[in-house]
């Protein structure tokens, strides 16, 4: 299945391509192509769609058609676009070239080195006492085998409550409490996504949920996302762009659609409300399942307010909601939950009998208690982050300043943009000093995204600040060693 882009879409996404800087000696289809070869570099186009007919794309440009004529077979020449006559014309990248999204993607055991690989927290000082408290009440457990497929009923209730207080009223038989998001998100696609079925997730996304999906063998499309979270018209979105949205819903009508919608990882965007509504329309009318991953919905900063859940808008069941202790606690506890509709949360518990039985009882308690403590553990959270972000932003804004970094207004990573496409070759650079990195492509799923990387702001301040001294060092290293591979051979005579 392909999709397509309307001339009027790819004008928008183009923006000001005929005025880009340091272009005055280049012709029009020229600037044309080099503008459509960087945004599928970035990932704003995805590999696969059609692209107008050279007619419709000259009119929604004004230009002549002899420009995207001209375009358009220099895009053919370099490898970024196959046409089939009759049938029209298909973005793709030289040589076929594709990189796995899927594989390991897991914290480092080396303690020398700083991990920002990994975008979650050190566990709070309250998570001992949690769990001291856990072990005393475990004893009300233990009468009888312990197997809870939908988690245990004090957990299903303060899950619940919590939603309700966000303004989602809800039940306990409409939570299922599972070891983590991911293992949340994996058995919702066992249950909803046959093999070969389309999926529209965006672009970046999370990388264990590529992973997921292609473990499922799902078809995936993409959804650019802008980086900077300004659309080319400057409009609604705060990085999705609605129209291309809506647009790949409609035309596409994937099976389901995988999104993030508060402080999305890696760019840290936070959908608004009215475009909220729109998707879950949107998804309605394409009969397409929406799974919302809430991973970081407890962590906005700044006091930035909060959209209404997107399943406030969902009148029709549409809409999975999936979250998790790991961001606002820990990671280790492995506890995560879905929200959906009670008959579909008992077909979740029938079939996850089938792969692990049930979450241990013992976790689940300590979750409880954290939970009752949320006031007090969550705000502290929040105030570390903020803190721990603006260090990380000085720290680029002084030692790199060619990159450009938005500040996010929740979550735990920036989404910098780099000065060049050297996203792959920092990171390995960087692991030779001590840092890990997760290099932008990690984050797509084309071998795009090479101008892009994450950095997550949830390790120390002090530890992030020697992180990007390290990455500065290797990345003008970076440079140096190429201008030495392109220097012509010296003669010695
Ligand atoms: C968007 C998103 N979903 C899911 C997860 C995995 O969460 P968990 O540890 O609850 O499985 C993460 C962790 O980074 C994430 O960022």
């Amino acid at each position: 299945m392909t999709s397509m882009v309307r001339g009027a879409q790819l004008a928008r996404l183009l923006g000001h391509w005929h005025a880009l800087p340091g272009r005055r000696r280049s012709p029009d289809y020229a600037a044309l192509a080099g503008t459509i070869r960087g945004l599928l570099a970035d990932g704003r186009l995805p590999l696969a769609v059609r692209l107008p007919a050279e007619r419709e794309l000259a009119e929604a440009l004004k230009v002549s058609r002899t420009t995207v004529t001209a375009a358009y077979r220099e895009l053919r020449e370099t490898g970024h676009l196959t046409s089939r006559r009759g049938a029209g014309s298909w973005t793709t990248l030289p040589g076929g070239h594709r990189v796995a999204s899927s594989g390991l993607w897991t914290p480092t055991d080396d303690l020398d080195m700083i991990d920002l690989g990994c975008a979650a927290l050190a566990a709070p000082a309250e998570l001992v006492p949690a769990a001291r408290a856990a072990a005393e009440e475990l004893p009300r457990y233990l009468s009888d085998a312990g197997y809870h497929p939908t988690g245990i009923m004090e957990l299903r209730e303060a899950i619940a409550r919590s939603y309700t207080e966000r303004g989602l009223p809800t039940s306990a038989d409409q939570i299922m409490v599972t070891s983590g998001t991911q293992h949340a998100l994996d058995l919702v696609l066992r249950l909803t996504v046959p093999a070969g079925a389309g999926v529209l997730v965006e672009s970046p996304t999370y990388p264990n949920a590529l992973a997921a999906l292609s473990a499922r063998r799902a078809r995936i499309t993409t959804h650019g996302l802008d980086a900077t979270g300004v659309t080319a018209t400057g409009d609604d979105g705060e990085g999705w762009d609605a129209d291309l949205l809506l647009g790949s819903l409609r035309q596409n009508r994937p099976r389901l659609a995988y999104l993030i919608p508060e402080f999305q990882n890696p760019t840290g965007h936070l959908m608004p409300a009215e475009l909220r509504e729109r998707v879950v329309a949107a998804a309605h009318a394409s009969g397409t399942d929406l799974v919302v991953d809430e991973s970081f919905v407890d962590l906005p900063l700044d006091g930035t307010p909060m959209p209404p859940p997107t399943a406030v808008f969902d009148r029709h069941s549409r809409v999975i909601s999936i979250g998790g202790m790991s961001k606002p606690y820990w990671g280790g506890l492995r506890i995560g939950w879905v929200r959906a509709s009670a008959p579909l949360v008992q077909r979740l518990a029938a079939l996850r009998v089938g792969v692990d039985m049930a979450s241990p009882v013992l976790e689940q308690l300590v979750a409880v208690h954290l939970l009752a403590a949320a006031d007090s553990i969550v705000p502290a959270r929040r105030a570390q982050l903020a803190a721990q972000r603006d260090a990380l932003l000085a720290a680029v804004r002084d030692e790199l300043p060619e990159w450009r970094v938005s500040v996010p207004h929740g979550g735990v990573t920036l989404w910098a943009e780099l000065d060049g496409p050297v996203s792959s070759a920092l990171a390995r650079a960087a692991e030779e000093v001590g840092v890990r990195l997760a290099p932008g492509p990690r984050f797509g799923l084309d071998g795009t995204l090479e101008r892009f990387l994450r950095l997550p702001f949830t390790l120390p301040a002090a530890v992030l600040t020697d992180a990007v001294h390290r990455i500065a060092a290797v990345r003008y290293d970076l440079d140096r060693a190429s201008r030495r591979q392109w220097r012509e051979p010296a003669v010695i005579a």
